[in-house]
């Protein structure tokens, strides 16, 4: 995602600091962020922050961390969430700024309960493969985040991506839960919380693909995996 350059980027960032994880060691006892046991939901590539202010409002009884790599970007999500701090029935929405491989490292292991990759950028040539949020080697991080049972939730306008991403899945010996083709046209609709890009590629028509899996249970993996 494209912004422009933020005057006081830095500034910006450091006036929202309540809804900012700073300290990144946080993460390895995400229970300390929240202070309470409610699960656990982690977004990454959240973009401009539509989705986690939304979902955060719709689930009260979840926590949410959304991450994004580009500090310019999570500015823009962080102010967002500042302005609609009061439409949070609970405080339960924190961001995080960095890529996506710092959570092996540094998050703890099986302590999050869903994970969304919306509309994750599609890096569509063959040699930037390993740059899809869906690539193996970042299923392999999602499958040491995720509780047993976990799910992990991607939507994309992509048609690409949306192939790559379910033979990865199929590598790695994950199970399908729901899929679908048009997700607005879906049973799950009416839950749904468009992300930026979301609104933008459906006011054009776009149909949104999303597909829902999880990781088998440990001695359950098939021999793809
Ligand atoms: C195409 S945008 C979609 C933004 C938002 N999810 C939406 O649907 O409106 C993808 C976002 O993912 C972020 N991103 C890409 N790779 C990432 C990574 N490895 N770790 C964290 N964020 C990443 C990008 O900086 C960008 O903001």
């Amino acid at each position: 995602m494209r912004v422009r350059k933020k005057k006081n980027g830095a500034q910006r960032i450091e006036a929202c600091s309540a809804l900012l994880i700073s300290d990144k060691e946080a993460l390895s006892s995400p229970e300390n962020i929240f202070d309470d046991s409610a699960p656990l939901h982690l977004e990454i590539g959240c973009g401009k922050g539509n989705f986690a202010c939304g979902m955060a409002e719709k689930y009260p009884d979840v926590n949410f961390i959304a991450m994004e790599k580009v500090s310019d970007v999570c500015c823009v999500a962080l102010e967002k969430a500042m302005k609609r701090a009061e439409d949070r029935e609970r405080d339960n929405l924190r961001f995080l700024i960095g890529d996506a491989k710092i959570l092996d490292e540094a998050m703890k292991p099986n302590s999050v309960d869903c994970i969304y990759l919306n509309f994750s950028d599609p890096w569509p040539k063959k040699g930037h493969a390993k740059r899809r949020l869906t690539h193996s080697s970042f299923l392999e991080i999602y499958r040491k985040l995720l509780r047993e049972d976990g799910i992990l939730k991607l939507k994309t306008d992509n048609d690409g991506l949306f192939a790559s991403s379910l033979e990865q899945f199929e590598l790695c010996g994950l199970e399908i839960v729901w899929k679908t083709e048009n997700l607005h046209e879906s049973e799950m609709a009416e839950e749904n919380v468009m992300t930026e890009y979301e609104a933008n590629f459906s006011s054009k028509g776009v149909t949104i693909k999303s597909a829902w899996v999880k990781f088998p249970k440990v001695g359950e993996e098939t021999e793809n995996a």
